[in-house]
C-alpha cells in the first residue's frame, strides 16, 4: 500500500516519464555501456599490467569465449595445448591470467608455505564457499588445514585402516554375492559408494551404508557424478548455484536433474554436522563415548569458535564428501578399468599380489605390505596419470612478484597450470594414452617422471588427503 500511494497524489508528475525522455535514459546507458566497453578493451590489450604477456588478443579481451567453449565444446583444454605450440610456455589465457606449460616450474606456482604466500580465486556456489578448499587467503587457509593435517597424517590414516578394512570386506561379499547370482557389477556405482562411505566413517563418524544398499545405491553415483557434472557452468555462472542452495531438492531435481548434487551433499552435510556438535556437546558433558571422527576432533580442537560456526563447518562437510568421494572413486573406476581390460596387466597384478593376499579374507592386507607392492604401485600411478579430472588449477601469489624466464609476473596475479597436460607429455610418457604400468618400473627411471606426475598438486594447497 504504502509504496503505491507514494506514486500518487499532487507529486505524481515527478516521477512520470514520457516516452521521450525513457529513450533518452536508454541512449545515455547504451553510450555509456559502449564507451565503458571501448575502455575496458584499450586497457586490457595495452594497458594492463598483463598486456605484454603473448597469447591470443580475444582472450586478452574477455573471458566469455572460453564460457562459450566451455558450455558448448568442451575442448578448452585442447585449444589451450594449441595455443602453448604456437605462443610458448607462457600465454595470457584470460584477461587476468596466465598460463603456464613447463613442468620445472609447477613448485613456483604451487608453492610450499615456506616459500611464499598463495592465495586463490574460489569457486563459488557450489555450497562449499567457506570450506578449507574455498579459503582465498593464504593465513586463514593455513589456520584452517593446521588441525585437518594432523587428523589426516600418515600416521593417524594409519590408525584409521580399519575403517577401510571394514568397507573392503563388505564390497568383497556383495561381489561375491552378485557372482553367486551371476549379475554384472557396475563398478562405478561400487567404488562411489565404497569411497562414499568411507570417507563418511573417517571424516563423520558415521558410514551411509552406501555399499550395502541394492546394487551399491546407483542414486549416490548418479548425484556425485551430476555433482561433478555441474562444476563447469557454475564456474562460469556462481549465481547460478546460490540460486539452487534455496531451491527444495525435489524440485530442483525435476527442472535441472544434473543439479542436485550440491544440494544433497548440502543437506547430508548439515545433517552430520548437527548429529556431531549434539554428540560432543554430549561427550564433554561426560555422558557418551568418545568418537573419532575428522569434525568431532575439529569440534573439540582449539581453533577459534567462529572457525566452528555450523555454516563454516556445513560447508566443509560438503567440500569432504564431494572431494574425498568423486576423484577416488574416478581414480579406481578408470584404474579397474584398464587393468580389467589389459590382460597381461591384470595377470601380472594377480601375480604380484598372490603373497600379500594370501590370508584375505580371514584377514585384509596392511597398507604397509601392500605398499610394497610394486607392481600394483605402478598401476595406480599410470590411473592417476591417465585421470582427466583436474585440468587447470591456479594460484595467486600473495606478496612478491614471481619470474618466469624473461617475464615479471606481477604478485596476485592469477597463474594457472594443468596437471593433465605434464601428464600426458610424450617426451616424458612416450604413448602417453597408454595405460603401461611398466614405464615405471624401469631399471634406470627417468627423473622427469616423477616431476611430471602431480594428481594432488604441489605446496601448501595441495591435496589434503593424498595420504
Ligand atoms: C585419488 C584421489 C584424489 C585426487 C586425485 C585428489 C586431488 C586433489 C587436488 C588436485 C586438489 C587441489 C584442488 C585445488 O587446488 O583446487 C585436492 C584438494 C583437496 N582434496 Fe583431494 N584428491 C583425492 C582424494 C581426496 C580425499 C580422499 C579427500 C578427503 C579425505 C580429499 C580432500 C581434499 C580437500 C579437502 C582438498 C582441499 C585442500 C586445501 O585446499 O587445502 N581428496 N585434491
Amino acid at each position: 500500500m504504502a509504496l503505491a500511494s507514494m506514486f500518487d497524489g499532487p507529486h505524481a508528475s515527478v516521477f512520470t516519464l514520457s516516452t521521450t525522455d525513457s529513450w533518452h535514459i536508454m541512449g545515455v546507458i547504451a553510450v555509456f555501456l559502449v564507451v565503458y566497453s571501448f575502455a575496458l578493451v584499450v586497457h586490457r590489450l595495452w594497458y594492463s599490467p598483463l598486456a605484454g604477456f603473448p597469447g591470443p588478443k580475444h582472450l586478452a579481451v574477455t573471458s566469455w569465449y572460453e564460457t562459450v567453449v566451455d558450455l558448448f565444446s568442451h575442448d578448452f583444454p585442447e585449444r589451450l595445448c594449441n595455443m602453448h605450440e604456437k605462443y610458448g610456455p607462457i600465454v595470457r589465457v584470460a584477461p587476468s591470467e596466465l598460463h603456464i606449460n613447463d613442468a620445472d616450474y609447477f613448485t613456483t606456482v604451487f608453492a610450499a608455505a615456506a616459500s611464499h604466500r598463495t592465495d586463490i580465486i574460489p569457486p563459488r556456489g557450489l555450497g562449499m564457499d567457506d570450506s578449507l578448499g574455498s579459503t582465498t587467503h593464504h593465513d586463514l587457509h593455513q589456520l584452517r588445514r593446521k588441525p585437518l593435517d594432523r587428523f589426516l597424517s600418515r600416521q593417524n590414516v594409519m590408525r584409521l585402516q580399519g575403517i577401510i578394512h571394514n568397507e573392503i570386506r563388505i564390497l568383497d561379499r556383495m561381489i561375491l554375492t552378485a557372482k553367486g547370482k551371476g549379475t554384472a557389477v557396475r563398478l562405478d556405482h561400487a567404488f562411489a559408494s565404497f569411497t562414499g562411505d568411507v570417507v563418511g566413517q573417517v571424516a563423520c563418524g558415521e558410514s551411509p551404508g552406501l555399499l550395502d544398499g541394492p546394487n551399491f545405491t546407483p542414486e549416490w553415483y548418479t548425484m556425485i557424478r551430476g555433482a561433478a557434472k555441474a562444476i563447469p557452468l557454475l564456474r562460469h555462472f556462481p549465481q547460478i548455484g546460490s540460486v539452487m542452495q534455496c531451491v527444495p531438492a525435489g524440485l530442483l531435481q525435476k527442472i535441472f536433474p544434473n543439479s542436485t548434487g550440491f544440494k544433497i551433499l548440502q543437506l547430508l552435510g548439515e545433517k552430520q554436522i548437527a548429529r556431531i556438535r549434539t554428540e560432543v556437546d554430549r561427550e564433554m558433558k561426560g555422558e557418551t563415548e568418545v568418537n573419532s571422527s575428522m569434525f568431532h576432533h575439529l569440534l573439540r580442537s582449539d581453533i577459534p569458535e567462529l572457525e566452528k560456526h555450523p555454516t563454516r563447518l556445513n560447508a566443509e562437510a560438503v567440500s569432504f564428501l564431494g572431494a574425498g568421494t568423486y576423484p577416488t572413486a574416478a581414480t579406481l573406476i578408470l584404474t579397474a578399468y584398464y587393468i580389467l581390460a589389459t590382460p597381461n596387466v591384470e595377470d601380472r597384478l594377480r601375480n604380484e599380489l598372490k603373497d600379500v593376499m594370501a590370508r584375505f579374507d580371514d584377514e585384509v592386507p596392511n597398507y604397509v605390505d601392500v605398499e610394497q607392492v610394486e607392481y600394483l604401485g605402478a598401476c595406480i600411478k599410470e590411473g592417476l596419470r591417465i585421470l582427466r579430472l583436474f585440468r587447470r588449477k591456479g594460484r595467486l601469489s600473495a606478496d612478491e612478484d614471481l619470474h618466469y624466464k624473461q617475464w615479471t609476473i606481477p604478485k596476485n596475479t592469477l597463474v594457472t597450470m594443468s596437471p593433465y597436460s605434464l601428464h600426458m607429455d610424450p617426451d616424458v610418457f612416450p604413448d602417453p594414452h597408454q595405460f603401461n604400468p611398466e614405464r615405471w618400473l624401469s631399471k634406470d627411471p627417468d627423473p622427469r617422471m616423477d616431476r611430471n606426475l602431480v594428481p594432488f598438486l604441489k605446496g601448501s594447497r595441495n591435496c589434503i588427503g593424498m595420504k
